[in-house]
């Protein structure tokens, strides 16, 4: 492995003064840019990539191939520019499950624990694909086969993982390209387990891991009006809406040219309650043309304050994917491009980030464990609404429910739902309603954004609890 070099000044002395004075109002108000006191010298611009988007508060990552970790220039030039991580290739089911439950950790640790012992941070990519799948995988598997497998590598691979990803890819390339707005690609996920896959990661994701983002991940989805990019809005707006666990999107970006409408994109994203990552950059052609693309993916991303962070796909062009669009930030000798002045620049630029993203989403589930076989209680229409209770995890001294909230055949504007626990259990953390507690009594009204449902339609909420599962009679009414 390479030794950290001393960081670049790289000419950025130029824009001091602005420094200066950015720096100066930024210190009173955020923690985050104090530290910046002790690692830059006062007025100064970063010179390294990570150090300038840290200024805002943000990351700047690259993806690193593992076979090419005996390099001392390329592992100098990640330990120098980047403070976070995305294994090229190593964290993928086929290459980290070769074998049904047999792992093989080493690569993706040698990745992970470089990266852990210099402080960067480390996005987990991927989960759920349908490409680079291990061949024990495959169309001869059950429905229930193929779930149990995804629970489980999804678990074991979190649980190595535990403390050291900061987010995690849960599923990656979900939605098909050219189809209408929100059409899935055909997968074995859709062929065994239908569209409902999605969600069925999400939640075995954040069952495994509590305290990490969770997020979807895809390529053309960079157009605010495309149908794809349509399709997966109205992905995470329903997940949000119904409690689902999801933290971020990732825009992978690989692209000649961002979109005129890519900082709306992002913001579109970031508005719906999910932070925003751009996780595979990189831009294909040359000189002054590449650069000013990725200055505007930069000035798009460091305008949106949930806009977390960028990650290139890549160090140097002779090792890109897509190498002969000399796509990335270095030459195939290291050299800085044009490029990467541009995008040096444009973090210099960022004003600090003041809208520090929220921990993660809820439906914690500290103990994972076999899903239990749900069962469903339901409960007569006392309102113009009804709801139905089910137990969707348990675990010894826990239990997890969902409750669905049903609108009857005219619309609903704010709901109410009540039920008795019947041996003392006690909600430890309830999401998308309002609970107030009084005895074994239980009251959940609507969150600001899910009171109104559609007639027939519904909407739901879901709570961790302590104590025995149990399905109690629920009552709904609406005002
Ligand atoms: O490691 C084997 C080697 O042992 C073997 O001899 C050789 C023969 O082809 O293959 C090597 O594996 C290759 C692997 O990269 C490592 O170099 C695979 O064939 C090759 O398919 C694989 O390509 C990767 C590709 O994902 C797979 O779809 C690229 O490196 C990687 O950059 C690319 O990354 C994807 C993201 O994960 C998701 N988004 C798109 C992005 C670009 O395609």
């Amino acid at each position: 492995m390479g030794e950290i070099s001393p960081p670049a000044d790289g000419g950025r002395r130029r824009h001091a003064g602005t420094r200066r004075l950015l720096i100066a109002g930024a210190l009173g108000v955020l923690g985050t840019v104090t530290a910046l006191s002790t690692s830059l010298p006062a007025g100064a611009a970063a010179g390294t990539l990570g150090a300038a988007a840290a200024q805002s508060g943000r990351y700047f990552g690259t993806a690193i191939a593992a076979g090419h970790l005996n390099d001392s220039t390329y592992v100098a030039t990640w330990d120098r520019e980047f403070n976070s991580v995305t294994a090229e290739n190593e964290m993928k089911w086929g290459p980290i499950e070769p074998s049904r439950n047999s792992f093989n950790w080493g690569s993706a640790d040698q990745i992970v624990n470089h990266a852990v012992s210099k402080g960067m941070k480390v996005r987990g990519h991927t989960l759920v694909w349908h490409a680079q799948l291990p061949s024990w995988i495959n169309t001869n598997m059950s429905a229930s086969d193929l779930r149990s497998a995804m629970t489980n590598h999804i678990t074991q691979v979190m649980n190595h993982y535990k403390g050291k990803v900061y987010a995690w890819d849960v599923v990656n390339e979900a939605f098909a390209d050219g189809g209408s707005v929100g059409s899935l690609r055909s997968s074995i996920f859709t062929q065994k387990l239908g569209n409902g896959f999605i969600e069925e990661a999400f939640r075995a994701a954040r069952a495994a891991d509590p305290n990490v983002k969770l997020c979807y991940n895809d390529y053309n989805i960079d157009d605010a009006n495309a149908n794809k990019t349509r399709g997966v809005y109205n992905m995470v707006k329903d997940f949000k809406a119904r409690g689902v666990p999801i933290d971020c999107v990732g825009l992978q970006s690989h692209f000649g040219n961002p979109p005129s409408n890519y900082q709306q994109n992002i913001a579109q994203f970031a508005a719906l309650g999910v932070d925003v990552q751009i996780t595979e950059l990189d831009v294909g052609g040359s000189g002054s043309t590449q650069a000013d693309a990725y200055r505007r993916v930069t000035q798009a991303c460091t305008a949106v304050p949930r806009c977390t962070g960028i990650t290139v796909w890549g160090i140097t062009d002779k090792w890109s994917w897509r190498s002969g669009d000399t796509p990335l930030l270095f030459d195939g000798n290291f050299n800085k491009k044009q490029a990467y002045t541009a995008v040096l620049d444009a973090l210099n630029a960022a004003t600090p980030n003041t809208s520090p993203s929220p921990t993660t989403s809820p439906s914690p589930n500290t103990s994972p464990s076999p899903r239990t076989s749900p069962s469903v209680t339901p409960s007569p229409v006392t309102g113009a609404c009804s709801a139905t209770i089910e137990t969707t995890n348990s675990w010894p001294g826990g239990f997890q429910s969902t409750v669905t909230v049903r609108a009857g055949s005219s619309a609903v504007n704010g709901w109410t739902v009540k039920w008795t626990w019947p041996g003392g259990q006690t909600i430890s953390s309830l999401w998308s309603g309002e609970q107030s507690v009084s005895g074994s009594s239980v009251t959940v009204r609507n969150a600001p954004y899910n009171g109104s449902i559609a007639a027939g339609s519904s909407t739901t909420f879901g709570f961790t609890a302590n104590g025995s599962a149990a399905t109690p009679s629920v009552t709904c009414t609406s005002p």
